[in-house]
């Protein structure tokens, strides 16, 4: 039996043809995996990426509460019209904190990746009651009763344990600190915000949803869209390799 007609064995025999596929693919992926175990860190660190306020991580669990990533994506890909659209193109960095991340694989709306800063908090109020207030014709659903609804932030800091454990690095200070950030974040010029800001640098210390008296779902929500992509500090980059 010359060599070319032993390929008859794979073909006569499905079993043997299916054995044969696994051990290809297995093969394939390994050469793909396995350098990643090697590595120290498969992603490259970037000055300015922090951990989630309380508030902001309590603002991402309302994102994901209502589904907002079924039509939004927080990912902008390298590519010439998308960075051009939304800023630059997302790093590994910025979402390795993203605990599940947030990519999304649908954009019935724009991409959110770098959405903080880019309108006033009352847009947002005043977009998540009713998106055609201020965009006529959007498709997107209300979400009226965020702001009328208390924030319900009694297990936050368990959350942050939580987050902890699976490797965002909050400290215990943080933890038993939770409760007091989530309300300094969410107070206009709260004698705390400045212990918070040290916490977390850069944080957005305000009433966010326009009703300075409660905290409410919306404040958490704005504050996180807020810091969308504004952690780190591109300008820096740019000036030195000029990217974009
Ligand atoms: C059914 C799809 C859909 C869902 C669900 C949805 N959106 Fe949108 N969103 C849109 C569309 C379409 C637009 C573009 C029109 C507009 O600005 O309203 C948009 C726009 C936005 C914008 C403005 C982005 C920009 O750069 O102009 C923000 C912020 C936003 N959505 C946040 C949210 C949040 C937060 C949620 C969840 C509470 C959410 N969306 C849920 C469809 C959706």
């Amino acid at each position: 039996m010359s060599f070319w007609s032993r390929h008859a064995i794979f073909e006569k025999n499905s079993i043997v043809l299916v054995i044969g596929i696994l051990i290809v693919i297995a093969i394939g992926g390994l050469v793909e995996i396995v350098p990643l175990f090697y590595l120290k860190n498969t992603i490259e660190k970037v000055d300015g990426v922090r951990p989630y306020t309380p508030l902001e991580l309590a603002g991402r669990n309302i994102y994901v509460r209502e589904g907002c990533y079924l039509c939004h994506s927080q990912m902008i890909r390298p590519l010439r019209d998308e960075v051009e659209r939304y800023g630059h193109y997302s790093l590994a960095a910025e979402s390795m904190y993203d605990k599940p991340f947030q990519w999304g694989s649908k954009r019935t709306g724009p991409d959110l990746a770098r959405v903080g800063g880019k309108y006033s908090d009352d847009w947002h109020r005043d977009h998540l009651k009713n998106p055609r207030l201020v965009v006529p014709g959007s498709v997107m659903p209300d979400y009226s009763w965020l702001a009328d609804t208390d924030l319900d932030f009694a297990h936050i800091a368990q959350d942050l344990k939580v987050q902890a454990l699976l490797g965002v690095p909050y400290t215990p200070d943080m933890v038993a600190k939770a409760d007091a950030d989530v309300v300094a974040q969410a107070t206009n010029d709260s004698p705390e915000a400045a212990d918070l800001i040290k916490r977390y640098p850069k944080t957005n210390a305000r009433d966010f949803d326009g009703n300075p008296t409660r905290i409410t779902e919306a404040d958490a929500l704005i504050a996180y869209l807020q810091m969308l992509g504004t952690q780190v500090d591109f300008k820096l980059y740019d000036d030195k390799a000029n990217i974009r």
